[in-house]
């Protein structure tokens, strides 16, 4: 095959337009066919933009320091011109100081504050920031035009595309190890994997899936068993409700190409030991795809710790837009064949992943997400992109959620006619505020319709992980009843809600 980027690098594009004026195609060149992502180390740097909110990486920014007024000669990344206040507490850790925090960030949440409604079905999806909501805003009425021309506004806009894979790359620490592909949800994302594996991987490869997950990271595994893929089932215990790594091992003797499971349970929020899995897996010589959907709304990812080579997390979950991303490997990029047009070439990591190209106003909400991690450690949105605050803000998330979940966790272990699904540990070292239960004689179906009834936005039901609430004994279509809190969820709401379950219990 021709590599043309290597004989003539405008040859691609040119031969890119011919291909779209003969079918009359209105649609610009896509970004990444021009401009396909390059690793970090080498790519050439977008030229620093004019608006302090979205910084060039060269730039420090001083922790603390006074947030400077966003000017509004910026609309090419979409970001929001409004400043925000910090939210970290005032000077003392009182009950008050913590009220106050509460009150500043729920107040980044319009609609939190426009429903009656407590929301406690974050897991479900979350509530977007106004950061978020005005870069999408800003977007569309400012620079919502097609990518890769040379254009003003169409380079602006191939900037905020590109800058959406390079920030959320960072989000999950994959800088210089691997790319981000952007898609419409995680379900798609994943599915879209496990067809490219089914194409490349030998027919009746091992694939070893957890019974624990979401679907979203076992049917597209499973709908190839017996044809490209055998699939190996990794079991719950019944006494724990958990996967073991005893029995991950024991599995992977006999070989395995991929090993699929999530990073944390969706239906009751514990947390699994990826990196050990990761590393059981890989000493199969097996890739290792996570399912971080669960995990990603409570702390920070870090792929590059964690050293899977696939993971994804739903940007709708994290306070962001209706998206899915999905990080791989380099290596692990390299050795399928995305779905996109067979003129992308192979190496556009993101791109050959992206068919159709992502949502553009999408990707400049995932920009306006750093200014509320920022705004969340206290920092500066002017500054330079750092993992660094990006750590700090979930840190600071979970601060907020621990002592919630604690008390939701310690009222539920109270009852003797109520039990709490999965370990009942309220340790942020080994869960996530994802609390699921189910009453010894009320349907969590009554439970669930009258607290909504009164105010409360809690579910219930099975989640999508159907085959885990089969394996736990739980009939699925009336599964659990959950309660999910996030950042900002009050103790005033969690009390509430146990006012309600104490008397409608
Ligand atoms: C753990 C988990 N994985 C995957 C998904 C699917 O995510 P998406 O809606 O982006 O397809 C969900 C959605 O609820 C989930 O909770």
């Amino acid at each position: 095959m021709i590599d043309w980027r290597k004989k003539n690098p405008d040859c691609r594009r040119a031969m890119f337009k011919v291909h779209c004026a003969s079918r009359r195609c209105e649609r610009r060149v896509p970004y990444a066919a021009d401009r396909p992502y390059e690793p970090r180390d080498t790519r050439v740097k977008p030229a620093p933009l004019t608006c302090p909110d979205t910084p060039p990486f060269t730039r420090q920014s001083t922790p603390g320091r006074a947030r400077a007024p966003v000017s509004r000669i910026c609309n090419n990344t979409s970001m929001s011109t409004r400043p925000l206040p910090d939210a970290s507490a005032p000077t003392g850790d009182s009950a008050a100081a913590d009220g106050v925090r509460i009150q500043r960030i729920r107040e980044q949440f319009p609609a939190i504050n426009s429903t009656q409604t407590a929301l406690l079905d974050n897991a479900g999806g979350s509530q977007a920031p106004r950061a978020v909501a005005d870069a999408i805003r800003d977007y569309m009425l400012n620079t919502y035009v097609q990518l890769g021309a040379d254009y003003d506004v169409s380079v602006q806009s191939t900037q905020t595309v590109q800058r959406a894979h390079d920030f959320v790359r960072l989000l999950m620490n994959g800088d210089g190890i691997g790319e981000v592909a952007l898609g419409a949800s995680s379900s798609s994302l994943l599915r879209t994997l496990g067809d490219c594996y089914a194409d490349a991987l030998p027919a009746g490869s091992r694939i070893i899936v957890a019974e624990w997950g979401h679907e979203s990271n076992i049917g597209p595994w499973v709908r190839h068993d017996g044809k490209a893929f055998e699939v190996v089932w990794w079991r719950v215990s019944r006494e724990t409700g958990m996967p073991r790594l005893e029995e991950l091992r024991e599995l992977v003797k006999v070989g395995a190409a991929v090993v699929a499971f999530p990073h944390a349970s969706n239906l009751f929020g514990d947390l699994f030991d990826v990196a050990a899995a990761t590393k059981i897996a890989h000493g199969a010589g097996a890739r290792v795809v996570v399912d971080g959907v669960a995990f990603a709304p409570h702390r920070a990812i870090d792929v590059r710790a964690l050293d899977v080579d696939w993971y994804v997390y739903s940007t709708y979950k994290v306070y962001g837009p209706h998206m899915g991303a999905m990080f791989g490997k380099k290596e692990a990029f390299a050795e399928i064949t995305g779905p996109n047009h067979f003129f992308i070439p192979r190496e556009a990591a993101s791109y050959k992943f992206e068919l159709g190209g992502v949502s553009h106003e999408g990707c400049a909400g995932l920009l306006g997400l750093w200014r509320h991690l920022c705004f969340l450690a206290g920092e500066d949105a002017a500054g330079p992109w750092r993992r660094q605050t990006i750590e700090l803000a979930f840190e600071r998330m979970q601060e907020i959620e621990a002592p919630l979940q604690a008390r939701l966790i310690e009222y539920l272990s109270s009852r003797n006619d109520v039990r709490i699904i999965g370990p009942a540990s309220a340790d942020p070292a080994e869960r996530v505020s994802t609390i699921s239960f189910v009453h010894k004689a009320k349907p969590s179906r009554e439970i669930a319709q009258g607290a909504n009834r009164a105010g409360h936005g809690i579910r219930f039901g099975h989640f999508y992980a159907w085959r885990l609430c089969e394996a736990l004994g739980l009939q699925p279509e009336d599964g659990v009843v959950r309660v999910s809190l996030v950042h900002y969820n009050t103790m005033d709401e969690v009390e509430r809600l146990i006012g309600f379950l104490d008397s409608a219990l």
